[in-house]
């Protein structure tokens, strides 16, 4: 009975294949088709199916060589807008009609093509309208190659990616040559992460990056040859999205905080930063500080991620012009973090996410500052503060944090918990677990339900009362 089902089934499969012309290792999903195990011409969709817009391509560590060239000359391939060409291991170098007849290119990925080494400086003559070229993980491709094939072709590059390149080779230099591949176009979009090392010439590249707007150089070691301090005010004028993450070179640009007026008005339109472990892990930072705006920057932050930088102090005053509404996620998590001020956290008046986990915020427990460290955070919906070793919790801590929805103080040390949640509505989560707690007080427990009474759902109710008896059972 199975057998024969599956029969009909790979009938049926093989008629469908039959009508519309489909290889049996390509699949079609709507306006996409994906190929997989590509290994010689027999299995090469030479003539694509109709209505087809995107093709993926992956390929085979024994794909016949000879087969590279004229691939895509049928007329089918004329109207794909988007390509992808994954793990063909075998190409060694792309030849200058490979890319013959997909005349309305725009999307090319040609990555994780672990031979490749050589593209033909006039390969992308065929694909004048290409806005997006991808070129991750080829790690024997060297920038040199990718710059002369760019130079002076694809007018309408606005996407650039080169995750990983020359991985094998020696560090990868943006100077001269990379400005003059790129300057005449529009660069929007640069991943250049995972790479070993990135010496930056910045002031050959100074006209590359003011049209920036996503940089991604995570995972890659930064070298500024005569230091950041020299970047002219307009260098990253347009950047909005920044992942510095594991780019720990950076260190020495950015520890001291008498530089700070200078990164601070580089980056006038950003709104997502990501700097994770930037920070060389054993300095351990202390940044006390008073910091005066001259005038208004940064007011369209929105994501500031510093976790894993071991910044042990954080007590920074801001005055001056300056305006923080539009940041609504920190992340200060592993940090080691022994102090913050409410000074600090008052700037950011519509954070909504803050994450302190992982630190050492018992050192501040008994301080009032810490009583009065969210006072100003109105907005506050999620907090975390797990791990922090914590044996106390100020009653008072939230008591101006009406919006809160979840609280996360689990893995601390916490042996007696009561806080004030009497202007607190909307609350779903408090977690509790892994901490020392035999019992909660009847006041509190009263006030929970009070908290929950508000709340239409009796589910949100029935969770946290698990949450408490899983508690209060474990000890
Ligand atoms: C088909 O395309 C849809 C939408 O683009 C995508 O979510 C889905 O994962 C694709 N399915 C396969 C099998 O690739
Ligand atoms: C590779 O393809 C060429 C031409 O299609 C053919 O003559 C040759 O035998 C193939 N080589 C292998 C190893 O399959
Ligand atoms: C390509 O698109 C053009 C314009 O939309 C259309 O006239 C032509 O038939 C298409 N060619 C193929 C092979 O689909
Ligand atoms: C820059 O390009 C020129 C040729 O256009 C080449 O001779 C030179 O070696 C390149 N410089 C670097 C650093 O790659
Ligand atoms: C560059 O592109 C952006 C948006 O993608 C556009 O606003 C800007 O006018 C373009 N600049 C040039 C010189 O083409
Ligand atoms: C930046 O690049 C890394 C590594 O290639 C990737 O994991 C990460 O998601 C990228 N960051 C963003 C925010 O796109
Ligand atoms: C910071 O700005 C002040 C005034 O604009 C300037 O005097 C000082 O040199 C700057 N600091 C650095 C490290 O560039
Ligand atoms: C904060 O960063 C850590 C990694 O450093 C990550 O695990 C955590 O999920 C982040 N927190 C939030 C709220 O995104
Ligand atoms: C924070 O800095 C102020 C000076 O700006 C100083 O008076 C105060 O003692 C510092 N607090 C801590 C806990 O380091
Ligand atoms: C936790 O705090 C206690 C004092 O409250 C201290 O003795 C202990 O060393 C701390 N543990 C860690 C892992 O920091
Ligand atoms: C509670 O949540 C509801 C629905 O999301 C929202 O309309 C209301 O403003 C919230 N109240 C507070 C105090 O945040």
């Amino acid at each position: 009975m199975e057998t024969r089902f599956i029969f009909f089934v790979c009938f049926i499969a093989s008629v469908l294949v039959l009508i519309s012309g489909v290889n049996v290792n390509c699949i079609v999903n709507f306006s996409s088709y994906i190929c997989k195990h590509i290994s010689n011409i027999a299995n090469f969709p030479i003539v694509l199916p109709a209505n087809i817009r995107k093709v993926t391509l992956f390929g085979t560590d024994f794909l016949n060589r000879s087969l590279l060239n004229g691939l895509f000359r049928s007329p089918t391939w004329t109207n794909i807008s988007e390509l992808s060409i994954l793990e063909f291991n075998v190409i060694v170098s792309i030849e200058k009609d490979f890319l013959d007849g997909l005349d309305n290119l725009k999307f090319l990925s040609i990555s994780s093509c672990l031979g490749l080494k050589d593209i033909h400086p006039d390969v992308f003559n065929s694909t004048p309208d290409l806005e997006a070229l991808y070129l991750d993980d080829n790690p024997y491709l060297k920038l040199p190659v990718v710059e002369e094939a760019l130079n002076g072709r694809l007018d309408k590059l606005k996407y650039l990616s080169l995750i990983g390149i020359q991985a094998f080779g020696r560090r990868v230099i943006l100077g001269e040559n990379f400005s003059k591949a790129l300057c005449t176009k529009n660069l929007t979009y640069l991943d250049i992460s995972g790479v070993k090392t990135i010496m930056l010439q910045h002031r050959d590249v100074q006209n590359v990056f003011p049209n920036v707007k996503y940089l991604n150089i995570s995972y890659s070691l930064l070298m500024a040859g005569d230091g950041l301090q020299n970047l002219g005010d307009s260098y990253f004028r347009n950047i909005e999205f920044l992942d510095l993450t594991s780019c720990t070179s950076l260190s020495h640009y950015t520890i001291k905080l008498e530089d700070f007026n200078i990164s601070w008005v580089l980056f006038e339109n950003i709104r997502y930063v990501f700097a994770q472990h930037i920070m060389i892990p054993d300095i351990g930072v202390r940044l006390n500080a008073r910091y005066t705006f001259e005038k208004a920057v940064l007011q369209d932050l929105k994501v500031l991620d510093l976790s894993q930088n071991n910044i042990m102090v954080l007590n920074i005053t801001f005055s001056g012009t300056y305006d923080f509404h539009a940041l609504e996620t920190m992340n200060l998590s592993s940090n080691n973090l022994e102090y913050i001020s409410p000074s600090l956290l008052s700037s950011f008046p519509s954070l909504k996410i803050l994450d302190l986990s992982r630190n050492q915020l018992h050192k501040m427990q008994n301080m009032d500052d810490f009583s009065y460290l969210f006072c100003r955070n109105k907005d506050l919906e999620i907090i975390y503060l797990h791990k922090n070793n914590l044996s106390f919790v100020p009653s008072n801590i939230f008591s101006t944090n009406t919006k809160l929805r979840a609280i996360d103080l689990s893995d601390n040390k916490l042996v007696f918990f009561n806080i004030d949640l009497k202007n607190v509505f909307n609350l779903t989560l408090i977690d509790l677990r892994k901490n020392r707690l035999k019992s909660l007080p009847a006041a509190f427990l009263g006030q929970l339900e009070r908290t929950f009474l508000h709340q239409d759902s009796a589910t949100k109710k029935r969770n946290l009362y698990d949450k408490y008896c899983a508690q209060s059972h474990s000890g």
